[in-house]
């Protein structure tokens, strides 16, 4: 395997090395041991079998995950028994998300527990906590650099709040999921400062360079992550004498897995956390996680065996825990993440689809679904094995538009930079006629290629509608928004609610006067909650954040009474060939469901027959018949129907 590798990279002497333990093992945990190697040792073998003895390895492996076992609190390993029995409990229609940073949404984690009958009412069983590990002071990415993986953010609580706050939410069937930032540490993380005082052990945990040469060439394929606020991927520190790798800002190092040490320093910190409670690890920025000469540097074979080995060693000490990957990335190498070939079934077991929501608002400036149906048509399989989707249509991130020249060239008439321009364009309002209200992002002058800011609903339309106030045009966002959501919830996989989302809020500049957030355009999309507004909404039913949280409710609502909605139903993509329409198929052997959805502003008609549907039809997400008039089908204005055959 050729890796590229700095003077400091290889470790030979592990100097942390534990000794292999040779008590008594505990039969149970001997058991999911045993059922770990078969997938654990093949990718470390991969990994790191060029450099290192893979059978001691392994025994470190075993001796961090039966630490960590030893110490799982009774209530995890009752939870751990019933995930045995039902490893695919995550890929039931029951399951719906909801994203929040914790201090935005209700100040501290030990407030956390006064929001779950909120959480409950949208029919919230997972909880993604926004960035609370330590981060660095100052800027630090949103979060994401983080300088301590084992403490909270104290401006947010202590752990032992987190704990609590887990405690209290899986008592209420609500799962925690935590992000554990994989690819880099903050500057300030204790690895990085070792390394920074020159301890060699640490120096290797990181990818450092005693002259620009390597980094020069490695930069001639990388691709830059921040072009405008912290270009390039090198980082040169003169105390150190040494060019570090820094993908993203500055600040944030980048980990050198081709160490086991990394490996095996993050496992125990996974399961260490799993052991207060955590329950999804949201695994961010994958892709960049093994780095090549000549290559992008991104989505590189050996990142699904790192994936691969943590999650195989994660079910050994916590099979109660699942992982998400976070990788934003084309068609093409998405799929992996999820499992392909000898990686089936074995990697992670979510995997945010980024396409569908790029799809969801290229189709809508361009009131045309043909690229959406062949794009999510002929990249991804019906269903995955163990594994699901995390659908949603706006993120804490930016939009990159990721639209191939490949997949583009299949559409008459389109053209892939002018089309991903076009997106920019309407989704910064600039565009003639444009309903959005958004801003530009990262403009790559090398590339030509801008990103989107901007809340769902301000993109949707709502903050120009509200503005001009047009009651047609506050329904045509309103049932944008509601539209994104049925998508979400019917696609396959757990839909996540962006914290606010459900009410329709808007953009939010607040940040421009936080110098800390002000230099970092994606805190317009992550407002603080409105309280009041939820406070208010029985009293302005038609109000349009009253419309869409009714609308969401009813939605997750619908969604978990129908078991064709399940991620392990077959999602089979139609193609219909009317280009106002997306249509796909749950493919249920016993009650199967067509989803249809309009993307214009127009009343739409579909011949049943082209469907694959007779005309005896009810709509399962209104709950009531459908009418067809001459083998027709009518959809109003961005309307969302869930049809099957009525009972
Ligand atoms: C992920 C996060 C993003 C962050 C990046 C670097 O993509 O979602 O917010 O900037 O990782 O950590």
């Amino acid at each position: 395997m050729a890796q590229p590798r700095t003077a400091a990279a290889s470790t030979t002497a592990p100097r942390k090395a534990r000794a292999p333990r040779k008590a008594a093992a505990d039969p149970l945990f001997d058991l999911r041991w045993r059922r770990a190697l078969r997938d654990l040792r093949g990718p470390l073998a991969r990994l790191y079998g060029d450099a290192h003895d893979v059978p001691a390895l392994l025994d470190r492996v075993r001796a961090v995950a039966e630490g960590r076992w030893r110490e799982r609190p009774a209530d995890l390993r009752a939870l751990d028994l019933l995930r045995d029995v039902d490893p695919e409990w995550f890929l039931s229609q029951d399951m719906v998300a909801y994203v929040a940073y914790a201090d935005r949404f209700c100040g501290t984690i030990a407030e956390i527990p006064r929001t779950i009958p909120y959480l409950r009412d949208l029919g919230v069983t997972y909880l993604h906590l926004m960035p609370c590990l330590m981060p660095r002071p100052g800027q630090s990415d949103g979060g994401y650099a983080v300088m301590d993986y084992r403490r909270i953010d104290p401006r947010l609580g202590t752990m032992d709040d987190l704990e609590q706050a887990a405690r209290a939410l899986r008592a209420q069937g609500i799962s925690v999921c935590l992000d554990l930032v994989l690819n880099h540490t903050a500057k300030e993380h204790d690895w990085a400062e070792r390394a920074r005082a020159g301890d060699p052990f640490f120096q290797a945990f990181y990818l450092m360079f005693d002259d620009d040469r390597l980094p020069r060439d490695y930069e001639a394929t990388l691709v830059d992550i921040f072009p405008d606020q912290a270009p390039g991927s090198f980082t040169f520190y003169p105390d150190l004498n040494k060019w570090v790798w820094t993908t993203f800002n500055e600040y944030q190092w980048d980990l050198n897995w081709a160490n086991p040490e990394v490996f095996l320093a993050v496992l125990d910190t996974i399961l260490h956390l799993a052991n207060k409670g955590v329950e999804v690890f949201r695994l961010d920025a994958v892709a960049f996680m093994w780095k090549r000469l000549g290559t992008t540097c991104q989505n590189l074979p050996e990142v699904h065996d790192i994936l691969q080995a943590i999650v195989q060693a994660t079910r050994a000490a916590a099979p109660a825990v699942i992982h998400k990957a976070e990788a934003i990335v084309g068609p093409r190498d998405l799929v992996p993440y999820l499992g392909q070939g000898g990686h089936e079934g074995k990697v992670a077991q979510l995997a945010y689809h980024n396409n569908l929501m790029v799809q969801f608002w290229s189709s809508l400036a361009s009131r045309d679904t043909r690229l959406m149906t062949q794009v999510l048509r002929t990249h991804f399989p019906e269903r995955f094995s163990r594994a699901s989707f995390a659908t949603y249509i706006r993120c804490h991130d930016d939009i990159g538009w990721a639209i191939t020249d490949e997949d583009a060239a299949r559409i008459p008439y389109l053209q892939a930079h002018a089309h991903r321009n076009f997106l920019a364009d309407f989704y910064n309002g600039s565009f003639p006629g444009s309903f959005a209200r958004g801003a530009d992002f990262q403009s790559n002058a090398l590339t030509g290629d801008r990103r989107t800011n901007g809340s769902f609903a301000s993109l949707a339309g709502l903050e120009a509608a509200i503005e001009s106030g047009d009651p047609t045009l506050i329904d045509h966002a309103i049932a944008r928004i509601l539209m994104g959501h049925a998508l979400i919830a019917s696609f396959g996989g757990i839909p996540l609610l962006y914290m606010g989302d459900e009410l329709g809020m808007l953009n939010d500049h607040g940040y421009r006067q936080d110098p800390e957030l002000a230099p970092d355009g994606r805190w317009m999309h992550r407002p603080r909650m409105d309280w009041p507004l939820v406070a208010g909404l029985p009293d302005r039913p038609r109000s349009p954040a009253a419309r869409i949280h009714d609308g969401v409710r009813a939605i997750m609502a619908a969604r978990k009474r129908l078991e064709a909605l399940a991620a392990q139903v077959p999602t089979r993509i139609l193609d219909t060939g009317h280009p106002a329409l997306f249509a796909l198929l749950r493919a249920d052997a016993i009650r199967p469901l067509t989803c249809v959805f309009n993307f214009t502003e127009h009343p739409q008609r579909i011949a049943c027959r082209s469907l694959g549907l007779d005309d005896h039809l009810e709509d399962a997400l209104a709950g009531r018949r459908v009418g067809v008039e001459e083998g027709e089908l009518r959809l109003s204005p961005y309307q969302a129907l869930w049809l099957r055959r009525a009972a």
